[in-house]
């Protein structure tokens, strides 16, 4: 994709920068559980506060069904925002999203000073991308920033409409994000090593399919390793298999085969009598699942050549756990793939919500060299498809 035009492309002297970020936090009775997209968005905010502009942020938060619900307003996101941005004159938010009581508020806006608008979500024509949502939300800036990489596979009013209507530039967070698993796509340092992991074949066979025209090596963990077993004839026992998507597996496979790609499967797996903690537990090798057992995580003997292989690359993407890792006797899997990810000495990545969490509960965020703030997103890149938030920036000349 065309390189987009930044902030570091505009004069925002005295300018009203209008920044969509992702400050899609999870709450839980109203606090904040994990900042880490509102911390991501700072470097822009901050940028955009010393470059001499009046800064107003936009963001949903949650699905709240196109009407207010008043857990999901973005106060919380407000005060935390305050008091990480100490060096702004003033962070303030609004009750509404657009409207007279925000353009007043935007009016009285002063250099140096941020407001965050109210939840896009809660006005109806932000998810049809309505045109005079758009125009409304243009109103209130002199230039567009999109910083919301987590949101950029949305073709929603403030994330792609918007930019239809006034000079549209992209965020640092945006920037990197795209540098990073772009980069890796196009111009990956080899050889390139993918992993995917998760429950289901269903959610990732574009990503599959697009990876294996890419990748020299591509591991496969978690439940979704099942319905590729069971398509290579294996008893899954009770595992967790999607039966209808075994024609897929079968021509993922015979895709890989043709392509001289490394399509790596679980050679063992670690398999309870329950899907439970506290379950018996035992490792056997795929061939040997007992009828009423089900796989739980991938073995010592597939985390050895999974190891292996990606301590040896030299790009490396990590999309899904290898388990069920949020049960401890079942995360063994996951650990170890995230101890070789982050010992990987490449370019490493990893994405989705499930396997930022395994890195971070793990201590290993700062091994890796670039951790996504988008799930939805990064797997739509994955599958090659275009971010509508993205090619909605100005092309950098
Ligand atoms: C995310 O959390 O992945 C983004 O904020 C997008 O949220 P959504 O899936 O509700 O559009």
């Amino acid at each position: 994709m065309a390189r987009k035009k930044t902030i570091r492309d505009i004069d925002w002297n005295g300018k009203r920068a209008l920044v969509r970020v992702d400050f899609n936090v999870p709450l839980e009775n109203g606090q904040i559980t994990d900042d880490t997209r509102i911390r991501a968005s700072l470097p822009t905010i901050r940028y955009l506060l010393e470059h001499g502009a009046a800064v107003i942020l936009m963001s949903h938060l949650g699905r709240p069904k196109n009407k207010v619900v008043e857990s999901m307003r973005l106060a919380p996101v407000v005060a935390r925002l305050a008091e990480l941005l100490p060096e702004a004159k003033a962070v303030k938010g609004t009750q509404a999203t657009t409207g007279p009581s925000v353009e007043a508020a935007v009016q009285d806006l002063k250099p140096g000073e941020v407001l965050v608008l109210e939840n896009t979500r809660f006005d109806p024509r932000e998810e049809a991308n309505d045109e005079s949502m758009a125009r409304e939300l243009a109103k209130l800036g002199d230039v567009y920033v999109n910083d919301a990489f987590g949101s950029a596979h949305r073709a929603h009013a403030s994330t792609e409409g918007v930019a239809r209507f006034l000079p549209a530039v992209a965020g640092f967070l945006m920037e990197a994000e795209l540098a990073a698993l772009q980069g890796a796509l196009e111009n990956p340092a080899r050889p390139f090593v993918t992993i995917i992991g998760g429950a289901k074949i269903s959610d990732k066979i574009g990503v599959i399919k697009n990876l294996l025209t890419k990748v020299d090596a591509l591991l496969i963990g978690g439940g979704m390793a099942n319905t590729f077993l069971l398509a290579q004839g294996y008893e899954m026992g009770d595992s967790l298999v999607e039966p209808d998507s075994v024609p897929t597996a079968k021509e993922l496979l015979e895709q890989a085969a043709s392509s001289g790609v490394r399509f790596m499967l679980p050679t063992d797996v670690v398999i309870a009598d329950a899907f439970s903690a506290d379950a018996n537990r035992k490792v056997v090798p795929v061939s040997e699942i007992p009828a009423g057992w089900r796989v739980m995580d991938i073995g010592p003997e597939t985390v050895r050549a999974y190891s292996e292989v990606i301590t040896g690359a030299q790009t490396v993407i990590w999309n899904g756990p290898m388990g069920v890792f949020e049960m401890a006797p079942f995360a063994e899997g996951t650990r170890a793939i995230a101890e070789a990810v982050a010992k990987c000495p490449g370019m490493t990545i990893v994405g989705g919500g499930d396997s930022v969490a395994a890195v971070e509960q793990m201590g290993l965020a700062d091994k890796i060299r670039h951790i996504s703030t988008g799930g939805g997103a990064s797997l739509e890149l994955l599958e090659g498809r275009v971010l509508p938030g993205v090619a909605a920036l100005n092309d950098a000349e």
